[in-house]
């Protein structure tokens, strides 16, 4: 599939043409303070923003925060993204008050060369997230219109392109599209660790469910050598093979088929020997190490213990190619952090000796820098979690696929 990219809408030249970039700036927010607790995808999203500026686009981004449930919420503002996205890129960034409403049109009206104007979540439109696909491209629609007739789009939010949303996938049949440099090298690093994998080929997984996880985990146990399982879903894991978890997290529904995915790839899938328990889930709870066949019904697990850690970096230092999804405990917490380091550190050691290491999604990629691992420690940080894992499954992502479709003919819009 041949998808064009930033370079070719660049060469084709853009100045004092509008531009629609999806960016994925769902950063975690303080609601308390406003802070944003992890800027990576902002700064992520960065170089495509300034080549467009710096070529005289007139520049409207597409973004969201969460997951709005009924219309606009203030809570779900993309204000403290625009000052961030600002300072990033050293000039100012106009937020529109509405998505596609009279504030965003006229802003997006009297944009000159170079500007750039953020609008607001695009979420608060429910149009952007209907399962109906008129609605969706009616909104689509709308967003086309800001760029006017001689408009594109430019997909850069790597972070949704598994989602069929009107800014992600119905605006690419309407505008000439191309992807963005951060969507094309997140390509670029999935397909080289799905093509040419050398092997041995570790996956580690973690955080809370194991039903977001199942997917990947039925695709890769057959493609990998080894798939490490820690955090919140190693529990159920662990009660698949028998085992009393405590008050741990536990997804009963699943444990028949952890029980089915343990028997059946027996010689991959390797579980902690021992876990971090406290009384309740918070940082000041003191932490005990426990084996895995001795957690107290009292306690919970919040984080694989030192004696896996060992086990499991011992694994990673021969991988030659590594994928990682997932904390493996309660990172934020400094007692419950140490199962997170040492896997995260491992993976940075054997990619320091020349292994291939992706490191996929929101949670894994926050913990690395939270952690203080230097991000070039690892060969890729991935900016999207899930859609990471659906690339990996081998499913259609909407998002990229719509982008190798033939450009729309003018009347489209
Ligand atoms: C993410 O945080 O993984 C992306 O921004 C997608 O968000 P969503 O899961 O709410 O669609």
């Amino acid at each position: 599939m041949s998808i064009p990219s930033l370079k070719d809408l660049l060469s084709e030249g853009v100045s004092g043409r509008g531009v629609l970039v999806r960016s994925d700036l769902n950063v975690p927010l303080d609601f308390d303070t406003g802070e944003i607790t992890d800027p990576g995808r902002i700064a992520a999203s960065v170089p495509t923003l300034k080549g467009l500026i710096e070529a005289g686009a007139r520049v409207v981004v597409a973004a969201h925060l969460g997951r709005p449930k009924d219309g606009p919420d203030p809570k779900l503002s993309l204000a403290p993204v625009a000052a961030a996205l600002a300072e990033q890129l050293g000039r100012h960034v106009q937020l529109a008050g509405d998505v596609v409403g009279a504030d965003a049109l006229a802003r997006a009206e009297g944009l000159t060369d170079g500007d750039i104007l953020l609008l607001e979540n695009v979420r608060f439109d429910p149009r952007e997230t209907s399962k109906d696909d008129g609605e969706r491209l009616a909104l689509a629609r709308q967003l086309a219109e800001l760029v006017g007739p001689t408009g594109a789009f430019v997909s850069d939010g790597f972070g949704v392109v598994h989602r069929k949303q009107a800014s992600v996938y119905d605006i690419a049949t309407l505008l000439p599209h191309y992807a963005g440099t951060l969507v094309a090298e997140e390509i670029r690093v999935l397909e080289q660790l799905t093509s040419s994998t050398t092997r041995p080929y570790a996956v580690v997984l973690g955080g809370s469910k194991v039903s977001d996880k199942l997917g990947v985990i039925e695709s890769l146990a057959t493609r990998a050598d080894s798939i490490v399982i820690g955090g919140g879903m190693c529990f159920t894991f662990l009660a698949a093979q028998g085992l009393s978890v405590g008050k741990s997290l536990l997804e009963t529904e699943m444990v028949d088929t952890c029980r089915r995915l343990l028997d059946t790839y027996v010689d991959v899938l390797r579980l902690p020997m021992d876990i971090v328990v406290a009384e309740k889930f918070a940082a000041d709870s003191p932490p005990h190490t426990v084996p895995v066949d001795a957690i107290p019904g009292d306690l919970i697990g919040l984080d694989i213990g030192p004696g896996s850690v060992e086990r499991f970096a011992a694994l990673l230092s021969n991988a030659e190619t590594i994928f990682w999804n997932g904390p493996m405990g309660v990172f934020e917490f400094p007692a419950f952090a140490a199962g997170t380091k040492g896997v995260a550190d491992a993976i940075a050691a054997a990619t320091g000796k020349g292994a291939f290491s992706v490191v996929g999604g929101g949670d894994s990629a926050a913990a690395v820098r939270a952690l203080g691992i230097p991000e070039g420690d690892f060969s890729h940080i991935s900016t999207g979690g899930g859609a990471s894992l659906e690339y990996l499954e081998g499913k259609t992502l909407p998002g990229i696929e719509v982008l190798g479709r033939p450009q729309p003919s003018g009347g489209d819009a």
